[in-house]
């Protein structure tokens, strides 16, 4: 596997410990960054796992980005690709060549709350629910089949920041459990 992350990287650091288990079926082989300060390069580091950053800008286009991407992760000869806390629309030149290969966690039940803010979003919809989603990745922003969701209360005076922390922490479970249902399919 290959994880890309362009933040803190708690659920990179999640998929690391899972694939260090002793019955794991995956292994992480790089986490690349598009941000050069990402708090999660400097934890991969600590894990020992290889690191990469390839800024986005760097590139005059998001393709011409995806094709830098793109070139690397070949290169790297990965099954799969683990999208965890990348907050880069991806274009069909990343995609395409990864079809069916690309994993997201996003934080929302999708279809509801696409995009970023969900749960300020979900928050001031007067939700009762929340939680998270791990989808494969389409060309479409948050739209690919869905492989498995963890969901949690929202409770009364819960902040966005409140309902992130305890939707993460499901996060954590979720993904690493998700992605090895997902390869031994
Ligand atoms: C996570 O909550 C993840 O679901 C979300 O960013 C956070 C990253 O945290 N991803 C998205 O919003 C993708 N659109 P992390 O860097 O600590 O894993």
């Amino acid at each position: 596997m290959g994880v890309l992350i362009s933040g803190t990287g708690s659920n990179m650091k999640a998929l690391v410990a899972a694939s260090r288990a002793a019955d794991s079926i995956f292994e992480i082989a790089c986490v690349v960054s598009n941000k050069a300060d990402a708090a999660g390069i400097t934890w991969a580091k600590e894990l020992g796992v290889a690191t990469q950053i390839i800024s986005h800008r760097d590139y005059p286009s998001r393709e011409a980005f995806d094709a830098a991407l793109n070139d690397y992760m070949q290169a790297q000869h990965l099954d799969a690709i683990a999208c965890a806390g990348f907050m880069r629309v991806m274009t069909p030149v990343l995609v395409a060549p990864w079809a069916g290969k690309i994993l997201n966690i996003h934080p929302s039940l999708l279809p509801l709350y696409k995009g970023l803010h969900t749960h300020e979003r979900a928050i001031a919809a007067g939700e009762k629910e929340a939680g998270c989603t791990v989808h494969l990745v389409t060309a479409e922003l948050d739209d690919g089949p869905i492989l498995a969701q963890a969901r949690v209360p929202v409770l009364a005076g819960d902040t966005p920041e409140s309902l992130a922390a305890r939707v993460l922490l499901e996060e954590h479970k979720l993904y690493p459990k998700a992605l090895s249902d997902f390869l031994s399919r």
